[in-house]
């Protein structure tokens, strides 16, 4: 079975360069399918889920140039609406190119998205507000097909921030004539940086990053060159990677501001942190007492995306804390393989607490989630010995070339493709 193969017990130190960040760069390039001549996305991460949505813009007729981190489209040719059910089922992303095509060709044939499994994943908040425009919507088999006839914009509340109904909806409203308002929208830097690519390619959206997103619509776009906003689940977990086994790290090309959550619960505990606009630099101070209580919250709060790799950082430095989880409502898996490791943890639906800190011991574990997979991880590199993390696959959907650079720290881990 594929695998990586760590050998715990190095202090990991150095430089990361903070790659673009994976939930930017899905939703913009499924974006670029709405606009006419080429988009060239810079700094896009070289990650499965973002081949995987590129696989589907192929199929959908659209030209592609990928030089690593460069990635050029041209949707021109494009003549198809349908994705393949496989190409659908390979992450969850797929779902953001309903509102996409229905903006591009007026209609959308799509199927149950895949992605971690980490609890139900409805899809009732972006099909609610698609038809609030004035989409019709069919069922038939597995599959949906959605036709925008005569979408008109109107005020949409959602009835939970949800950050891909919030996309999805932004996309198709750029299809329906007049104004369309999303109140209680998702406030994600992801959004943010979704609406900074479509106001260059000429769209007029307002207000990503507040409570309210307001689109006009029907206005012509253009493909632009859009610099992917760089990841903070990424700059997350090499933090917590470098801290968690007693390291100093530099992460460059990375926003402070972006990990506020998690800077706090370091700052709060003695970890010395210094910030600029594009650097974050942490070491252990020699005396930090790290107890805390955290609840997964949409942004501002503590990000869902770093729980796991937060609850393995704690298992050997924060005796006492307690981690809830809020938002999905699976996402604990990891923690049973953590106790596999020695942990000494109480885990229940939604929530660990951490009884007390000891020394954890390698063995074979495996990835079920993206997160999940990347807290094993720091888990294996805190361990004494040798921790075999199995099903990479998961982990190289969010994470690129994340054995390069924990070999970069000084970490050791090799991988086999099983
Ligand atoms: C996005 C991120 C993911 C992150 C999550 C929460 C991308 C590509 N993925 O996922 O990494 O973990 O935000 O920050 O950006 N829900 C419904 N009905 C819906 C939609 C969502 O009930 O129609 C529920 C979900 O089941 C979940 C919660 O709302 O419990 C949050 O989901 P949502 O914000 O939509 O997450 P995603 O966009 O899937």
């Amino acid at each position: 079975m594929d695998n990586y193969r760590i050998k715990g017990g190095n202090v990991l130190s150095g430089t990361v360069k903070v790659s673009g960040a994976k939930n930017a760069a899905l939703p913009i390039i499924a974006a670029s399918v709405m606009t006419r001549g080429e988009s060239v996305l810079s700094s896009c991460p070289e990650i499965s889920d973002v081949d995987s949505m590129l696989k589907i813009l192929k199929a959908l007729g659209c030209r592609i140039k990928n030089a690593g981190e460069t990635i050029s489209i041209v949707p021109d040719d494009m003549d198809r609406c349908m994705i393949p059910d496989e190409l659908m089922k390979e992450m969850r992303s797929s779902v953001f190119l309903a509102g996409a095509l229905l903006t591009r060709c007026g209609e959308a044939v799509i199927s149950s998205p895949g992605g971690c499994d980490i609890g139900k994943r409805p899809i009732d908040i972006h099909i609610d507000g698609l038809e609030k425009l004035g989409a019709s919507i069919m069922h038939t088999n597995d599959r949906l097909i959605l036709r925008a006839g005569d979408m008109k914009g109107t005020d949409i509340h959602l009835p939970y921030p949800s950050v891909g109904a919030t996309e999805n909806i932004m996309m198709a409203a750029l299809g329906a004539a007049g104004v369309t308002r999303i109140f209680n929208c998702a406030r994600e830097p992801e959004i943010v940086d979704l609406q900074k690519y479509l106001n260059l390619c000429g769209a007029k959206i307002g207000g990503a990053g507040t409570g309210i997103i307001t689109i006009k619509g029907k206005t012509p776009l253009r493909g632009s060159c859009h610099d992917i906003l760089p990841d903070r689940i990424e700059a997350g977990t090499y933090l917590l990677m470098a801290l968690g086994t007693g390291g100093k790290i530099r992460l460059s090309n990375i926003n402070g501001i972006l990990l506020g959550p998690l800077i706090d619960v370091l700052e709060a505990a003695g970890y010395i942190i210094e910030q600029g606009d594009s650097f974050i630099y942490a070491e252990s101070a020699g005396n930090e007492k790290v107890k805390c209580s955290i609840v997964t919250e949409p942004y501002p709060g503590f990000p869902t995306d770093l729980q796991p790799q937060l609850t393995a950082f704690l298992v050997k430095n924060g005796a006492g804390s307690v981690i809830k989880e809020n938002i999905f409502e699976n996402r604990m898996d990891y923690a049973h393989q953590l106790k596999k490791m020695g942990a000494d943890i109480e885990i229940s639906q939604k929530e660990v607490i951490i009884k007390n800190n000891n020394i954890l011991c390698g063995t074979h574990v495996k990835a079920k989630d993206l997160r999940g997979g990347a807290a094993l991880m720091i888990a294996g590199l805190m361990a004494e010995g040798e921790t075999i993390v199995g099903n990479t696959k998961y982990i190289k959907r969010g994470y690129s070339r994340i054995g390069e650079k924990i070999r970069g720290l000084g970490g050791e881990i090799t991988e086999n493709e099983g």
